[in-house]
């Protein structure tokens, strides 16, 4: 059967020579804190400051980091694969992007958004989302007045302290991250793509996290060939067709090249 239609699901194992750690590190912990402690819904209202921390130590160190081998061959397949393609990342960083990919759905939610839970907008947020204690409010540049003057994109708005930029709540937003227990982004399209997938990749992904960890079973359903790049067999590695292990930033690109020929 020829490939057209490609679906690629990418974890954190894509972006860990990068620099940045994987979650389920051998500790077990995840930049020394548990998953419960800061990426709950409840962890957040239990202790906003450290999840703010948190997640703000996360998003500066994206300003540390560059996309590696496999992200560039990713973004060079989307820019040169005549079929259907769609990277469905459960990362939270900005490496595919950066990378150059534009076929890229961030299923996790992204670090550099925020959500105000206020007035349930949700645009680009850049440095601490923390509020700043003692600190006078500064007054957000409004959403309606960005958009109608269309000067600075809304994206790349900047607030000092947690203002929401949309309606000027203070103390309002979040990370724009689906934390544990709640519903991941655009599973609708995710199940479509798969439903037409003649490909299903899974890449530097323990496969322990569901939705994403039973993507591999859905492409099966439909047909579609299936194959593993990961340092080493995931948790649902026997589901696979083929399995390649080793560094993503070696298998990456070897794989791009074959598809590309
Ligand atoms: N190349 C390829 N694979 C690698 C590399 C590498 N250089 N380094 C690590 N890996 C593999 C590990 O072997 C592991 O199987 O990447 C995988 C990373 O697994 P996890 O840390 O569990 O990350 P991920 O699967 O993306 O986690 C899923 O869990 O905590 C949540 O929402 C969070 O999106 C995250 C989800």
């Amino acid at each position: 059967m020829g490939i057209s239609n490609i679906v690629i699901l990418t974890g954190a194992g894509i972006s860990a020579e990068s620099g940045l750690q994987t979650f389920r590190a051998a500790d077990g912990l995840w930049e020394g804190h548990r998953v419960e402690d800061v990426a709950t819904p409840e962890a957040f209202d239990r202790n906003p400051v450290l999840v703010h921390q948190f997640y703000d130590a996360r998003r500066e160190r994206l300003g540390e980091v560059e996309p590696n081998a496999a992200h560039l061959a990713l973004a060079r397949l989307d820019a040169e694969w005549p079929g259907e393609l769609l990277i469905v990342t459960q990362n939270v960083d900005d490496l595919h992007e950066r990378a150059g990919a534009k076929r890229l759905l961030h299923m996790h939610g992204e670090l550099n958004r925020g959500w105000c839970v206020s007035c349930d907008e949700r645009f680009g947020w850049a440095g601490a989302m923390k509020p700043s204690s003692g600190a006078e409010p500064v007054e957000a540049p409004s959403f309606s007045d960005a958009a109608k003057k269309q000067e600075q994109p809304f994206d790349k708005l900047r607030t000092n302290g947690n203002i929401c930029p949309a309606c000027g709540e203070t103390g309002s937003v979040r990370p724009d991250i689906v934390w544990f227990g709640e519903m991941p982004y655009e599973m609708e399209r995710i199940e479509a793509a798969l439903m037409e997938a003649d490909l299903f990749v899974s890449i530097g992904t323990s496969g322990a996290v569901y939705p994403a960890a039973g993507f591999v079973q859905t492409a099966r359903y439909r047909g579609a060939r299936t194959l593993e790049i990961n340092l080493e067999p995931s948790q649902g590695s026997l589901s696979f067709d083929e399995r390649r292990y080793g560094r993503a930033s070696e298998l990456v690109p070897q794989w791009v090249a074959e598809m590309l020929g």
